[in-house]
């Protein structure tokens, strides 16, 4: 896979791999790219234009993890783009899979058909990821914020830990195993086990953006998985000694 300059068009970008879009989306970039570089375009919507390289250049090749560089950058950057990615999928995803679940519903034309096994998985799912995701923007992303803004003397040491006390970020970040094995038993359920009578079209297309999901779902938790926990810790345990020296 080639990697991406910041010298190359954004519209060759998207040409080598349209799954980028959501990304930039996620930015603030959206259709109607020009001709225009990812430098120019960074540059005239405020985006800090090695933040986005390493995250696009991340999300479009699995081998290509820049822990070093991305550790770099302020957290905040971090997080505004874990939070939009959040909002990508709450206000698209979740809605855009329970409207093509529907349809996959008012397809059926076997009357002994039942489909509530398969929304019973869905909404299993759905619930376990909402969770997830409510607990990291509640609680996770403020402790983070919090840290960052200790290193950027906007906060005080003592006024973070008399906030968070004898609490560190082991004690909020979740696990990201149990809402990648329920979207894998959500798949496997429906190409194992869903009864004929369906569209067999809607059933592909809702299998495929449940595929794509997984994969953009693999990349944001690895983003926290590789690069924001480490780096907490990294900022906790600096955090640490100054407190003792103080
Ligand atoms: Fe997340
Ligand atoms: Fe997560």
């Amino acid at each position: 896979m080639t990697v991406f300059e910041k010298e190359m068009t954004l519209f060759s970008v998207v040409s080598a791999n349209n799954k980028l879009l959501p990304v930039l989306n996620r930015f603030g970039i959206y259709m109607g790219l020009g001709d225009a570089t990812i430098e120019q375009t960074c540059r005239d919507h405020g985006i800090n234009v090695s933040f986005f390289m390493e995250i696009i250049n991340t999300f479009s090749d699995e081998n290509y993890f820049p822990e070093n560089q991305l550790i770099e950058f302020d957290l905040s950057l971090i997080i505004q783009y874990l939070k939009q990615t959040h909002f990508y999928y709450f206000d698209f995803v979740l809605p855009d899979f329970e409207e093509q679940l529907e349809k996959i519903s008012e397809s059926n034309k076997n009357e002994s058909n039942d489909f509530s096994v398969l929304n019973l998985f869905y909404r299993k799912y759905k619930s376990e990821i909402t969770d997830h995701l409510s607990d990291e923007d509640k609680n996770v992303f403020p402790y983070v914020t919090d840290i960052q803004n200790v290193f950027n003397k906007n906060m005080s040491v003592q006024s973070f830990k008399s906030k968070y006390v004898n609490r560190s970020i082991g004690d909020f970040e979740k696990e990201h195993s149990d809402i990648e094995t329920k979207l894998n038993d959500l798949k496997n359920i429906i190409i194992k086990y869903l009864p004929s009578g369906y569209n067999p079209n809607l059933c592909n297309k809702f299998l495929y953006s449940l595929m794509r999901f997984e994969a953009d779902l693999k990349n944001h938790a690895r983003i926290e998985d590789k690069i924001l926990i480490p780096k907490v810790i990294e900022l906790e345990a600096k955090m640490d000694k100054i407190h003792e020296d103080q």
